[in-house]
């Protein structure tokens, strides 16, 4: 019998080699090879063990206690609050809020009678304290310094929620690698998780995100948690956006917003107020859409800029010309313009051009098509969109506007907000009452930009 193949594997990044090498290939790290276990032989001939296999129908569906942090943007994006058993994973940049949110599902687990475990390896209890009396409403959850998996893991017993903030501080000593390398990640978070699962505590990881991803970061966790959660939004502005990206207990559709104050993460019910409150209406360059992310429809504001070349002449080549965008994707912007010089007759030459979703807000729903080419026509015309109009609808590659899905709900939402007419797909007629919101249903782009010129769009 020929003997198990020794693996030889990177300790940072997981990279497996044939041989002991003193660079890793994949994550250049130095002297970070060391062999593994060899995986067990496979038997030649395989015996039943364990538990036979059940008809699915007769097995009772799974129900799922539910632990509400209370927070209603949270609990709607978790599913409806954590789960005992159950791992979820809160992932996002430094910066992101994520410790804020945690300590704040903490003080909400409390009030509804959960005992609470706060493992803090990023920060000192002390800190933790000091931001947990600022926020408010923290007093039976317990707070625990410590790094070391053996010494989490045997004080973890009796709580129903652990938290720990973050994955990457954990260390266990019979793992390779350095605490944040891929070993130890998955090893300190599977055993965490083994233990949350085996003795029904509601597991909540916090884990970093870098924006190039190099670092061992929740992509290696994705696998053995239930719900991973991503916490987005820039440092320069207040909005908060939480998303789940997968979720074994409810969708993935849902949108948590929030605000980051000085109390603390604050929900935002009406998200669409808030990304319209400093909205310069009638001046060109601006188009209100419509999003619909999970069930929820919000009002958002998609600027544009066509501008002179900056720093090169008129004539430059077309690879020259800068096309920016923020808060959606760069594709979307190019695509858009294209579009619109082929099928609109709106030329923008060596111009280069700058899109952006106002509110620090993202989205890559198509539905902001056709705002984001008004607000590009507009800006190239130097013609405001009237202050009224919303825009909604997919741009196909022949100028045809498409309809979205949900039209009914986001044509409510803008006629709630004031909105008196809505440019959108063919579709869209009819579907509200005329006293509700004005529907211009039309199905090619060039007729949007041909409403720019006219006083008022035509019925
Ligand atoms: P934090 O929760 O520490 O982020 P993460 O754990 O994701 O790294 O908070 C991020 C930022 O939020 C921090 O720079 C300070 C700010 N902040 C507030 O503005 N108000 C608050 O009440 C708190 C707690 C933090
Ligand atoms: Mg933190």
């Amino acid at each position: 019998m020929s003997a198990a193949k020794v693996l030889i594997s990177c300790t940072t990044c997981g990279y497996h080699a044939s041989q002991w090498l003193g660079r890793c290939p994949q994550c250049g790290a130095w002297d970070s090879f060391a062999r593994q276990a060899p995986a067990p032989h496979p038997a030649s001939t395989v015996a039943p063990v364990g538990a036979p296999p059940v008809a699915l129908a007769e097995v009772a569906a799974a129900d799922h206690p539910r632990l509400e942090t209370g927070i209603a943007e949270l609990d709607r994006v978790l599913g409806g609050g954590l789960v005992r058993g159950s791992v979820a994973l809160l992932a996002g940049e430094p910066g992101a809020g994520k410790s804020t949110l945690a300590l704040q599902a903490a003080a909400g687990l409390e009030r509804a009678g959960a005992r609470t475990l706060l493992v803090c390896g990023e920060e000192s209890v002390g800190q933790v304290a000091a931001r947990a009396r600022r926020l408010g409403g923290i007093a039976t959850t317990q707070a625990l310094a410590a790094t070391d998996l053996a010494t989490i893991q045997s004080h973890a017993a009796g709580y129903d929620v652990l938290i720990i903030d973050s994955i990457q501080t954990l260390s266990d000593a019979g793992l390779g690698g350095e605490p944040g390398s891929v070993t130890q990640v998955r090893g300190c978070a599977s055993a965490v998780a083994r233990q949350a699962r085996e003795s029904g505590i509601a597991l909540l990881l916090v884990g970093h995100v870098t924006k190039d991803g190099a670092i061992a970061g929740p992509r290696v966790l994705e696998h053995l948690v239930d719900v991973v959660c991503t916490f987005e939004g820039d440092r320069g502005h207040s909005l908060r956006m939480l998303r789940a990206t997968k979720n074994r207990f409810g969708g993935t559709a849902e949108l948590g917003v929030f605000e980051m104050k000085a109390q603390g993460l604050v929900g935002v019910a009406d998200a669409s107020r808030l990304f319209l409150a400093e909205r310069h209406a009638g001046v060109p360059g601006s188009t209100v859409g419509c999003v619909l992310e999970g069930r929820r429809p919000m009002a958002i504001e998609v600027q544009a800029l066509v501008a002179s070349p900056n720093g090169h002449s008129k004539d430059a080549p077309r690879g020259l010309r800068r096309r920016i965008a923020d808060g959606l994707a760069r594709d979307r912007l190019e695509v858009c313009a294209a579009v619109l010089e082929r099928h609109a007759g709106i030329l923008f030459g060596a111009r280069d051009l700058f899109a952006r979703i106002a509110g620090g807000f993202n989205t890559s729903e198509p539905a902001i098509d056709l705002p984001l080419a008004l607000a590009l026509a507009s800006s190239a015309l130097g013609v405001p969109v009237p202050p009224d109009v919303v825009a909604i609808g997919e741009v196909g590659l022949s100028g045809d506007v498409r309809s979205v899905p949900g039209l009914a709900v986001r044509l409510q939402e803008c006629a709630r907000l004031g909105f008196q007419i809505a440019v959108a797909g063919r579709s869209a007629a009819g579907i509200l009452g005329k006293q509700q919101l004005r529907v211009v249903a039309i199905s090619h782009l060039s007729e949007a930009v041909s409403l720019l010129s006219q006083d008022r769009p035509g019925p």
